[in-house]
């Protein structure tokens, strides 16, 4: 028998992944713990840890141990790896996380985007509205809300068109490009989620169609 062609051989890219959760061209799947190594590179790039005010970068080490308390998962969390599909492949392109505080049925959310080419084309927004569609009919939360740096005008547009909406200001809470930076606090409740109802598809095999 032939050997299998060289460009079988899987990749990063060509793999299917195991998605959750798809809506066009986004998916949301697992974490993965062969991709640590991008996890730690997109959380480390500029452009995220300014997102997140971070100051100082964390090692591949540290991200690793990180990681594997990540994968085996709690009831007090859900995270998810972004996909999109382009050239006829699913690309993981960010991780979107909600931290869930039982006694409230509440979450904080978080996302980003970790491949520069995949930002700024709807990405973020889709997989937020993703991402409330689950909290509120899988996960049964109550509110989902997020702190945003009040600078962070991509991240905020791209909230307010998945269903969030601002509740307040902290001052002077935060940091952007290093002086200091008030920060929204924006929330989300399943009685306002007017996204495209994903889950109820999925679970009754119906068309996905908006309430
Ligand atoms: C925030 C983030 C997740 C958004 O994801 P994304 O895929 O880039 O966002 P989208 O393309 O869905 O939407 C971005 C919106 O912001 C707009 N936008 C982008 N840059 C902007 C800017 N500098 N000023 C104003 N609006 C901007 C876009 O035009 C788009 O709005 P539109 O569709 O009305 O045109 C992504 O940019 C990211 O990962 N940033 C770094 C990490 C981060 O900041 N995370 C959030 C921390 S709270």
């Amino acid at each position: 028998m032939q050997a299998p062609p060289d460009f079988l051989e899987p990749t990063i890219n060509t793999i299917a992944p195991d998605l959750w959760l798809t809506h066009d061209d986004i998916g949301l799947g697992p974490l993965r713990a062969d991709l640590a190594e991008t996890y730690w590179r997109w959380e480390n790039s500029l452009p995220v840890m300014a997102g997140y005010a971070r100051q100082t970068p964390e090692s591949l080490t540290e991200r690793t141990a990180g990681l594997e308390a990540q994968l085996e998962g709690s009831a007090d969390q859900t995270r998810f790896t972004i996909y999109r599909h382009h050239d006829d492949a699913w690309t993981p392109v960010g991780m979107t996380s909600l931290l869930i505080d039982d006694r409230y049925r509440t979450a904080e959310f978080f996302i980003y985007i970790g491949e520069p080419d995949h930002r700024g084309r709807g990405t973020g927004t889709i997989a937020t509205t993703m991402v409330l569609d689950w909290a509120f009919h899988v996960t049964a939360l109550r509110c989902v809300y997020l702190e945003v740096l009040a600078n962070n005008t991509a991240a905020i547009r791209a909230y307010e068109k998945a269903g969030f909406r601002t509740v307040g200001t902290r001052r002077r809470t935060g940091s952007w490009l290093g002086q200091p930076a008030d920060e929204l606090i924006m929330d989300a409740v399943p009685e306002e989620y007017s996204g495209p109802r994903l889950v109820e598809a999925a679970v009754l095999g119906t068309p996905r169609a908006h309430p």
